[in-house]
């Protein structure tokens, strides 16, 4: 096929031959695709969706555009994952590998960049300085078997091709496509040789998908692909409807993760989800018999330093500092204008449009615009007040960050016109809405 014969009949809203998928993946690696042509069929199949088969086959192809880990024999454990759907401030990620690791699994961790209005883990490891998300695949079976966890990304070697679809993607408004996501997210998975895996598929304001039947027909795609793949998946549909924890911006929250792995501060919201998703991957890798028993082992994975120690290693291990957790402030840079943003009046905080807070961080430079664009990595937003609080006028509601006095204005602005008031408490949404 010509890539123009391929966009053409996803155009027309036909199914793609797998020979036709195999070879778009194939242009994707090779580049014989264009970016115009690579957007014109993610746009094509955003509007048009793809058949399971044709989600499958994607998904195969994509694995298998770069090389897939064999743990065989060479681990004393199961082989565990996660990962998100995307959100606002999710930096689950951080803390959960190594907390995994301290609990007796392994996790080799391929995570992505930031995509649309969401923050990716890539970005955020990569604001510690000499840390390298490509690694050869030798050092990550290395690291893994002697930390038990490595977070890294696409590379030339494991997925290339989401690597490239994945940036196309998230300057052409086609992120929100149920099998885009599927493949973009197994892709990376199954090309880590998981055992098992636990989704975090989001819904909210925040998220990718917006309400329960979208959210859940995510997660029921990603599961089956997964389980029809070998790997036993289960999701957990989580809330977000705000930003998770008290920070949302690259170096802001890899000092929130750090604060939560010493136990200086956890945000009991970010607390409750990490803790979730880390009994539903302690439980489905056969650690831990129920949950109560996985839970007691993630809480003393962190009161025991344990995975503080192993975060720190595996920083080190991937060429970032090794004294990181001690001395943050000299590695981790700081925005020039760090300004309040206070309640224009007093009232209970209702509810937040996440995706525009989301999108607030992208245009403060903490997102990408075009897919080469360097990120700011010391913009966004702290000290975020969970939903539900009671504020009196002139509280601190949040603190921008921001490259400059203008930017700073603009993203406060941003930030109060997605809050929404009101006089009366608020009822929260549950932290878990439903398992799958
Ligand atoms: N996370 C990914 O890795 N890919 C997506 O498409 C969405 C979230």
């Amino acid at each position: 096929y010509l890539p123009q014969e391929i966009i053409k009949l996803k155009r027309n809203g036909g199914k793609l031959p797998e020979a036709a998928i195999q070879q778009f993946v194939t242009g994707l690696t090779d580049n014989s695709f264009s970016e115009g042509q690579t957007a014109a069929l993610a746009m094509a199949i955003y509007l048009n969706g793809m058949a399971t088969e044709e989600t499958v086959a994607l998904t195969r192809a994509m694995r298998d555009s770069g090389a897939v880990l064999n743990w065989q024999g060479k681990l004393n454990g199961p082989v565990v994952d996660k990962h998100s759907t995307g959100g606002v401030g999710d930096k689950v990620s951080l803390m959960l590998a190594p907390m995994i690791a301290a609990c007796g699994g392994y996790v080799p961790m391929i995570a992505g960049r930031g995509l649309g209005h969401t923050g990716g883990t890539v970005d955020k490891l990569e604001t510690i300085p000499g840390y390298s998300c490509t690694q050869p695949l030798a050092t990550i079976q290395r690291e893994v078997a002697r930390l038990g966890c490595v977070i890294v990304g696409q590379s030339g070697e494991l997925a290339p091709a989401d690597r490239r679809l994945y940036l196309i993607r998230d300057v052409t408004a086609t992120v929100e496509s149920i099998p885009l996501i599927t493949a973009s997210i197994l892709s990376k998975k199954l090309a880590a040789g998981l055992d098992v895996l636990t989704m975090d598929v989001k819904i909210g304001s925040g998220a990718i998908m917006k309400n329960i039947d979208d959210a859940s027909a995510l997660a029921q795609s990603i599961v089956n692909t997964a389980k029809g793949a070998g790997v036993p998946t289960q999701a957990l549909l989580t809330d977000m409807n705000e930003c998770l924890g008290s920070t949302a911006g690259n170096v802001l929250e890899v000092l929130e993760t750090l604060d939560y792995l010493t136990g200086k501060y956890r945000e009991p919201r970010l607390h409750q989800v990490t803790l979730e998703l880390g009994a539903s991957m302690l439980q489905l890798a056969g650690l831990f018999a129920d949950k109560a028993s996985a839970v007691a082992a993630l809480e003393h994975s962190l009161t025991s330093g344990k995975a503080a120690e192993i975060f720190a290693k595996m920083v080190a291990a991937m060429g970032g500092p090794a004294d990181l957790l001690e001395k943050p402030q000299l590695y981790l840079g700081k925005a020039p204008v760090v300004q309040d943003i206070v309640a224009p009046h007093a009232g209970y905080l209702a509810a937040s449009d996440t995706t525009a807070v989301g999108m607030a961080v992208v245009r403060l430079g903490g997102g990408r615009a075009h897919p080469a664009q360097v990120i700011d990595p010391v913009v966004g937003f702290s000290d975020v007040q969970a939903l539900g609080s009671k504020v009196a006028a002139g509280d601190v509601l949040a603190r921008v960050h921001a490259a400059s006095v203008e930017a700073a204005a603009k993203a406060s602005a941003e930030y109060l016109a997605a809050l929404s008031f009101s006089d009366n408490a608020v009822s929260l949404q549950p932290i878990v809405h439903k398992v799958i």
